[in-house]
């Protein structure tokens, strides 16, 4: 039997809002201070989009795609497939990825969003790639968009201090051989959707005016139970990935995690017995950004020259759904 093709990337963008909002800045807007954000998250600073600065999801979004594609030398009307990982949409439809398209022009491609809270990066990965080893696609854009800070309570500070907006995005082709993903991997637990949610709006749009008057669409997270869940969520998927491509923890030369906390991270690495200095961070400047926080820490560490030709990378998410998931990439660019 023939191998199957495999996604491989060859591009990487991101982009970021331009407003940096710092502890400092929010210890403005509520009771908190920096050395408790810093201790407990890892957080130094955040970007908020703004739409009067063109920073829509659509146009984050647009920009991370541009640069992952300039980087691929490929152009849009290569493009097969769309996929954006987003739980913050400028519309409830068309999808972000439909908008995507329109704004980059790219008239062969099916588009479409997944919605897996700050997994959506890999879930969205997972259907592209998976989409090119059944030979239907053979050029993807895969992106993670947020704007979380437009669901954000800004009166909660134990939400509020957490999360930011950015964007990120990669290309991927089809090619034979080893390089390129291995394997992705996902799981879901909905008996727990209640730990991390926004109540209202979608469906529920009708009573859209009680939802307004109840503050009920902001982002809800009970980030205790959540902790240990994530820690564990996030070892035994790694797990399951090295165990599924022959590989032990000594094989992984990078690893790229959700930026959810710097506590979360450096405990699933310690699990791992991954060193630290083999794991890429920037939740302190960024927060979390949700699905964009694995591609927009991805092209920096490219961009960085961080990822070596051959490289062994981990990526491993965790977040609202419950969902969590990890692929494991064999790195050429
Ligand atoms: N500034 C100052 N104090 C704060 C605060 C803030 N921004 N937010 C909460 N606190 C207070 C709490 O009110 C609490 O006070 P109390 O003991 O008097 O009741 C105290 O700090 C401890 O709160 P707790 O929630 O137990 O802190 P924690 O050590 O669990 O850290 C998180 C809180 C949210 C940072 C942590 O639980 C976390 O990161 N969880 C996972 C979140 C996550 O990953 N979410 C996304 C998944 S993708």
């Amino acid at each position: 039997m023939a191998t199957m093709p495999r996604g491989r990337i060859v591009g990487t963008g991101s982009a970021a809002p331009k407003k940096i909002l710092s502890n400092a800045d929010l210890e403005e807007i509520v009771d908190t201070n920096d050395e408790w954000i810093v201790r407990r998250s890892g957080i130094q600073e955040r970007r908020i989009s703004s739409k009067d600065r063109n920073e829509t999801t659509t146009d984050l979004a647009t920009q991370a795609s541009r640069n992952a594609l300039d980087m691929a030398g490929i152009s849009p009307d290569k493009l097969d497939m769309i996929v954006a990982g987003t739980v913050t949409p400028d519309r409830q439809f068309p999808s972000a990825a439909c908008m995507v398209q329109e704004s980059l022009d790219a008239g062969n491609a099916a588009a479409f969003d997944v919605s897996a809270g700050c997994s959506g990066f890999l879930y969205a990965l997972s259907m592209a790639h998976n989409a090119i080893q059944c030979g239907t696609c053979k050029t993807a854009l895969v992106m993670g968009v947020e704007r979380l800070s437009t669901i954000l309570n800004w009166e909660d500070r134990g939400t509020c201090v957490l999360l930011g907006d950015g964007a990120g995005a990669v290309v991927l082709t089809a090619e034979k051989g080893d390089n390129g993903i291995l394997s992705t991997h996902l799981r879901s637990d909905g008996s727990l959707g209640n730990l991390l949610y926004s109540s209202e709006g979608k469906s529920s749009l009708p009573e859209i005016l009680d939802c307004v008057e109840q503050k009920s669409f902001y982002l809800e997270m009970e980030g205790n139970r959540l902790f240990k869940r994530a820690i564990n969520c996030l070892t035994s998927i790694a797990r399951e990935a090295l165990a599924h491509n022959a590989m032990c923890e000594a094989d992984i030369d990078n690893m790229i995690p959700h930026q959810a906390n710097l506590r979360i991270i450096q405990a699933t690495a310690k699990n791992l017995k991954i060193s630290m200095d083999k794991v890429y961070t920037n939740i302190h400047r960024y927060g979390n950004t949700s699905s964009a926080s694995i591609p927009l820490a991805m092209d920096e560490a490219n961009r960085g020259g961080h990822l070596e030709t051959g490289a062994n990378i981990l990526l491993v998410s965790f977040g609202a759904g419950l969902t969590w998931g990890a692929s494991l990439l064999k790195w050429t660019m």
